[in-house]
């Protein structure tokens, strides 16, 4: 079985775009790959964190991706920071990663304008951690969403800087990014992705209760025009509002285009509240019932998870110290 490894940022609240862009994309590849799936709290630390609410974050999240229907029987599921092999890898990447491709960053220059005033060190090298969550496991393929692709060319890169230097070691990562639901969008901008740092009006969190979302999808912004018609040109916040009906009911936008001719987006709005409710009602039960009544079985999963884990990346690493003359 091939290898995948991908992680998730324990920030803000998640959000129906990681939703469709990542983890649902993840409950089905854990029947097809050897999967490893990480909670990336060293990675959210890159931007100020509030220390008392931090740790809950992190296991409400991984609370959420069991609620979701990763099984632990199928794939591990850890906490970056349980795990201290990724950090001693990123410092042993950091030394062959040239200045110039951090530089190139769009997820950085974007970053740092945005917290202008606290740019640190951690969010430069944001890039060589996640260089180093997927090489340590050797994983072949790295399940993302449209916005993580120059990163993975990243970790290929510096795969590749490696071999080339020290000799074979470690497997240069594919991405692999779903086409549809690979980015959504802000409900209120369409050229805007959808984003935990946004406004909560502007993205339907997993854990909305279905008045809250009936009422942001009734002001999510439509465009000029009255057909319900897939045209992301000219038609983008419609386009968007389709490929989330499409998304969470299993239907072709072509079906659902049919069945709106000559309605109206009121209509439409109406009838995509109601599948999306209908769509994360399964996941919200199970989540409350793991926050609520099981939250043992969750910090086991982690606990488990993060011992596995250790085995797989502390293998990997010796290598990579022996091949730089470490040991
Ligand atoms: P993050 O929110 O940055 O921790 O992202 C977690 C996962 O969700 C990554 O695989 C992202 O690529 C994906 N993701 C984040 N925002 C979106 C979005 N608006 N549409 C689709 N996928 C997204
Ligand atoms: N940077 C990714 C994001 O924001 C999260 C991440 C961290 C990741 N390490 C990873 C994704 C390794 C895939 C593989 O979405």
């Amino acid at each position: 079985m091939r290898r995948i490894f991908s992680g998730i940022q324990p920030t803000g609240l998640i959000h129906i775009g990681n939703y469709l862009g990542a983890i649902k994309n993840w409950v089905k590849l854990q029947d097809e790959y050897d999967s490893i799936f990480c909670v990336v709290d060293l990675h959210a630390l890159t931007v100020p964190q509030d220390p008392k609410t931090f740790k809950d974050k992190v296991f409400d999240l991984a609370a959420t991706l069991l609620a979701a229907g990763l099984n632990p029987k199928k794939c591990l599921l850890f906490a970056q920071s349980h795990v201290p092999e990724h950090t001693e890898m990123t410092w042993l990447l950091n030394t062959i990663t040239p200045i110039g491709e951090l530089e190139r960053m769009t997820q950085f220059k974007e970053k740092a304008e945005k917290f202008r005033e606290s740019i640190n060190m951690g969010l430069f090298d944001y890039p060589v951690l996640m260089a180093a969550d997927i090489l340590l496991y050797d994983a072949e393929v790295v399940p993302v969403g449209e916005d993580q692709r120059q990163h993975i060319e990243l970790s290929r890169i510096i795969a590749r800087k490696f071999n080339n230097r020290f000799g074979n070691t470690l497997i240069e990562p594919e991405a692999l990014i779903q086409k549809e639901g690979a980015r959504i969008m802000s409900l209120s901008s369409p050229s805007k992705k959808m984003s935990k740092s946004d406004n909560p009006e502007n993205f339907i969190a997993i854990s909305d209760e279905p008045e809250i979302i009936r009422e942001k999808i009734k002001k999510a912004v439509t465009d000029s025009g009255k057909e319900i018609k897939y045209d992301p040109e000219q038609k983008p916040a419609i386009s968007n509002l389709l490929i989330i009906f499409s998304q969470f009911s299993g239907r072709t936008i072509k079906e659902i285009e049919k069945e709106f001719t000559g309605k109206n987006y009121v209509e439409f709005k109406a009838a995509l509240s109601e599948t999306i409710i209908k769509g994360l009602e399964p996941l919200q039960v199970k989540r409350k019932e793991l926050l609520v009544e099981n939250p043992e079985k969750v910090n086991a999963v982690l606990k488990e998870g993060a011992k596995k884990a250790r085995q797989i990346a502390s293998k990997k690493l010796q290598e990579v110290k022996k091949k730089m003359g470490l040991i």
